[in-house]
């Protein structure tokens, strides 16, 4: 089966950029949410940062005709929609809910009686194990990980994950539709975090430690970091550039699931921020006050 149409579930920081990048690599795509305000918020960001391409391929001297209808052919490949039911003929459907394991089964579940029998099912879980996803399903040998990264428009890595279930066909198309997407894709097993996050987020967390002891201000150890190893952000900016409310999930479930691996610590300070309902970039205030995509 040729991937053509592909549905995306959840539209926020995340999803908007999955859904963009799929329609830029030529697929027909249908974005689901639960409440029209969160719909028009991710479609709002996609018709930005269209604009914003467009604008960057008009500077580097194409016709500002052509680069414009392209931002609009783009967009016209992508379908809103409130109705779960819009996904079920779709040829493979990544999602891009919270954080939640419990609530991204229930979703599963519910897209494995919803789907027509061919559809590939991705989650783009940042923690969580691909394979209890994939069994919630009932079609655990059409299911991967498909890790993209904020902001998906940009980073140019796509992580295809495999479960000991996946068939050979179905991680290779997985891998293809990536590819498709304009990203380099690598393989990996189902294991906490992937290759990144099992090596980004401890860093981030032990950054937070290091501010919690008082051993340097916030702004002195992302300028460190930045300047010391090359990085385009610091571990702080980083973290409330991913959410605050997501980090905090990521190291809750794995200090849960694997509570003797000393990598694995939550920041009081992170815990602290999120019950303030300081999200970091999404809600404007985490460790650093935000106004848009900019650090204040
Ligand atoms: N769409 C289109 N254009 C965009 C855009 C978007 N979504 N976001 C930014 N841009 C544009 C900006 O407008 C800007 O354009 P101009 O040059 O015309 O001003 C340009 O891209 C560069 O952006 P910035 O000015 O903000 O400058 P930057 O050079 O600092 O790049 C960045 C921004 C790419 C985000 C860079 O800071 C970076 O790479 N940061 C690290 C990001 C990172 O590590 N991501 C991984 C997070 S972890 C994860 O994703 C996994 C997980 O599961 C948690
Ligand atoms: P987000 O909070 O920005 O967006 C989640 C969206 O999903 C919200 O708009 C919410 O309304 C919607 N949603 C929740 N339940 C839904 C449902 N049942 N059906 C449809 N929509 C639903 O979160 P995010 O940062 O986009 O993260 C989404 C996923 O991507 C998480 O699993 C996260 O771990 C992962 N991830 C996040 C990052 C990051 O840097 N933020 C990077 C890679 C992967």
């Amino acid at each position: 089966m040729a991937i053509k149409k592909v549905g995306v579930v959840g539209c926020g920081l995340m999803g908007h950029g999955i859904a963009q990048v799929a329609a830029q690599g030529g697929f027909t795509v249908v974005v689901s949410e639960t409440e029209q305000k969160f719909l028009d918020s991710g479609l709002g960001r996609i018709d930005k940062s269209l604009a914003k391409l467009a604008e960057k391929a008009i500077e580097k001297g194409a016709p500002a005709d052509q680069a414009k209808q392209q931002s609009a052919d783009v967009r016209a490949r992508i379908t809103g929609s409130l109705d779960r039911k819009s996904l079920a003929d779709c040829d493979l459907v990544v999602e891009a809910i919270v954080e939640n394991l419990d609530v991204k089964k229930q979703l599963f579940a519910e897209l494995g009686q919803l789907c027509k029998k061919e559809t590939i099912f991705a989650s783009n879980t940042s923690s969580f194990p691909i394979a209890a996803m994939a069994a919630a399903s009932g079609r655990p040998s059409q299911f991967v990980g498909l890790h993209f990264f904020n902001p998906v428009q940009l980073m140019k890595l796509v992580e295809v994950v495999r479960t000991n279930e996946t068939k050979d066909e179905v991680f290779a198309q997985a891998r293809a539709f990536g590819e498709a997407c304009g990203k380099v894709a690598i393989g990996c097993k189902d294991t906490p975090g992937f290759v990144v996050n099992r090596l980004l987020v401890p860093y981030m967390s032990q950054s937070l430690l290091m501010l919690e002891r008082g051993d340097a201000t916030a702004a002195d150890i992302d300028t460190a970091m930045k300047l010391g190893c090359g990085y385009p952000m610091g571990p702080i900016e980083l973290t409330d550039y991913v959410g605050l409310d997501t980090t905090l999930a990521i190291l809750q479930g794995w200090v849960k699931a694997y509570p003797n691996e000393p990598a694995f610590k939550i920041p009081a300070c992170l815990e602290t921020k999120v019950k303030e309902g300081k999200l970091g970039r999404k809600t404007g205030e985490g460790f650093y006050k935000w106004q848009g995509d900019k650090k204040q």
